[in-house]
């Protein structure tokens, strides 16, 4: 099993805040994209050897460009610090493909969007591609300070065209943080909900939803709330397009079997957060413990991320 990379060309690097930079990513033969929908990420296999996700923030309709922002980690071990010190215009960098875990419903009455930080960039794809097909929209966006605040001009443009749809908190100069509940408590029902940015922001949304429901509530990490560690006794995993089964012994994930028997496993964050790694299930109950799955998702037990997931029963059928 192997991923599709693809080459691509830093066409420019733009500064879009305090701390944030964007990466205009442009195939090398100058040709047209695979197609995106708004809430889709794209994973960098960067030259020191890490994979990271970056959300899309260009428009979905255009096919020229990938379009990606980037937050400076103030304690990175390589992603965005490479990216902003060695991803200079010019430079080749490979990437896969598109995946979406975050995708926009459209024909919603109305769609609401939460976004802490960095948290805007699928929000703001989203608001492009809302703005294309005449959707109604609201953003209520947290950031630190002003400064900090990635398309932020842009957002102010669309709000003086028409009012009331962008509320921004400047968690410094307004002296509080944005206050989550009393966004998502602006919603009617039927209105969907979307929301991205740190940890506590997605716990404090999850705890305004929970009544609301569930196919209209939306979230994404960017980052495991807390370290995942496999549990439970060992397990086999029989691969089906081989019939080779494997020992999964306590502690271990399927993951790092796989990879160590030489059979490639796609990952990129092994924290259970960007779908890399997931697969089919054929037969077997997953024991799950990513933050990409919905609920519904997770008791049909038809796909895991094999990263962090173990399993309930003694032997998992994987569609590998
Ligand atoms: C679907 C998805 C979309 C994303 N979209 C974006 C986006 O649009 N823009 C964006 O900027 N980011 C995005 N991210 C986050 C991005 O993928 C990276 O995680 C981020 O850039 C940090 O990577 P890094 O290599 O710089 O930092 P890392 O080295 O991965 O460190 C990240 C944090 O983890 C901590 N850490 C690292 N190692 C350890 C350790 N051993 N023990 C304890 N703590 C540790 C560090 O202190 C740091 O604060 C997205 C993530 C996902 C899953
Ligand atoms: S590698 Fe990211 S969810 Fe498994």
């Amino acid at each position: 099993m192997s991923e599709i990379l693809v080459d691509m060309m830093v066409h420019a690097v733009i500064r879009e805040a305090k701390a944030v930079h964007s990466f205009d990513l442009r195939p090398l033969d100058g040709g047209l994209l695979p197609p995106f929908t708004a809430g889709a990420h794209i994973d960098l296999h960067l030259p020191n050897g890490l994979v990271r996700s970056y959300s899309l923030v260009n428009a979905p309709s255009e096919r020229h460009r990938y379009l990606v922002a980037v937050s400076r980690d103030a304690k990175s071990t390589g992603g965005s610090r490479f990216l902003f010190e060695q991803a200079m215009v010019g430079e080749t960098i490979k990437i896969g493909l598109p995946r979406n875990n975050f995708a926009l419903v459209e024909g919603a009455p109305e769609v609401v969007l939460v976004a802490g930080g960095i948290g805007i960039t699928p929000l703001y794809c989203m608001i492009q591609r809302l703005e294309e097909i005449g959707a109604s929209w609201r953003l209520f966006y947290g950031a630190r300070e002003r400064a900090s605040a990635a398309f932020r001009v842009e957002l102010e443009k669309l709000e003086s065209a028409k009012p009331g749809r962008v509320h921004f908190n400047f968690d410094l100069e307004d002296g509080r943080l944005l206050d989550v509940t009393e966004a998502v408590a602006s919603a009617k029902l039927d209105v969907h909900l979307y929301c991205c940015g740190p940890v506590p922001m997605l716990e404090a949304f999850k705890a305004a939803t929970a009544w609301r429901p569930p196919e209209t509530v939306h979230l994404e990490y960017f980052a495991a709330p807390k370290q995942t560690a496999p549990s439970g006794d060992s397990f086999t995993v029989t691969v089906a397009s081989s019939g080779q089964t494997y020992e999964i012994p306590k502690g271990r994930t399927i993951l790092d079997v796989l990879i160590d028997k030489g059979l490639y496993a796609a990952s990129s964050c092994r924290a259970g957060v960007c779908g890399a790694c997931e697969v089919g299930v054929l037969s077997g109950e997953p024991d799950h413990k990513d933050y990409v799955l919905s609920d519904a998702e997770r008791a049909a037990n038809k796909k895991m991320m094999i990263c962090v997931s173990g399993s309930k029963s003694a032997n998992l059928l994987l569609e590998l």
